[in-house]
């Protein structure tokens, strides 16, 4: 049987959801992989707003789109994403279709800068809150990092006390599932009228 990474199944998950020029966020550019994904799901006249704590992540995302003329798709901020409620322009708010997240460290650069459980979950707090109806929300943890064991027993945690009526979270292993294995959230918001 054929492995299927969790990072595909995200993208796989978003690409069904997101639609031509979308307003998305990716929460945690890293090496802009994410970034470039969403910004190809969006096309040129969507958007995606980026968040990244380093100065290293932002350049190599801008790199990385520039090569591949999306760069115009993207407006970055160097910032932590709990402060997406303040970045994002108001009258967007409401109208986000998807928000994806890859926690830990950027790869190929400092292993200590991680992602912490309060920045993560107030982050994931005003995601919920500036998503779409029907919007959705990807979370990729890693509990195999020091560190990423206590923020995804969180983020557990977290989805848990989810109003079920307003959220679906669905909550993938990857199939050799172990301990440290990552693990992928999909929340996904429900319209009011369902
Ligand atoms: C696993 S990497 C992301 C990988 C990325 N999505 C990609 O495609 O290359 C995690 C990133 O989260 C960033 N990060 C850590 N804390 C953050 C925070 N509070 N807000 C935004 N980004 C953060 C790190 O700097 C790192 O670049």
């Amino acid at each position: 049987m054929q492995r299927i990474s969790l990072l595909k199944i995200a993208h796989n998950t978003l690409k069904e959801h997101i639609k031509i020029n979308d307003i998305v966020i990716d929460a945690t550019m890293g090496n802009g992989h994410d970034t470039l994904f969403l910004a190809q799901q969006v096309g040129p006249m969507g958007r995606v707003f980026g968040f990244d704590i380093q100065q290293a992540a932002i350049e190599s995302t801008i790199d990385r789109l520039k090569t591949n003329s999306y760069l115009n798709t993207l407006i970055s901020f160097h910032a932590s994403h709990e402060a997406m409620a303040e970045k994002i322009p108001l009258p967007l708010h409401g109208k986000i279709s998807a928000i994806m997240f890859n926690l830990g460290y950027l790869p190929g650069g400092d292993k200590s800068i991680i992602t912490s459980i309060c920045s993560s979950i107030n982050a994931l707090n005003t995601a919920c809150s500036i998503i779409s109806e029907r919007g959705i929300i990807t979370l990729i943890a890693y509990p195999g990092h020091s560190g990423g064991d206590l923020e995804t027993v969180e983020i557990k945690t977290w989805c848990n006390q989810l109003n079920k009526n307003q959220f679906q979270v669905d909550i993938i292993t990857s199939a050799v599932a172990n301990e440290t294995a990552p693990i992928l959230f999909v929340i996904r918001k429900h319209s009011n009228n369902n």
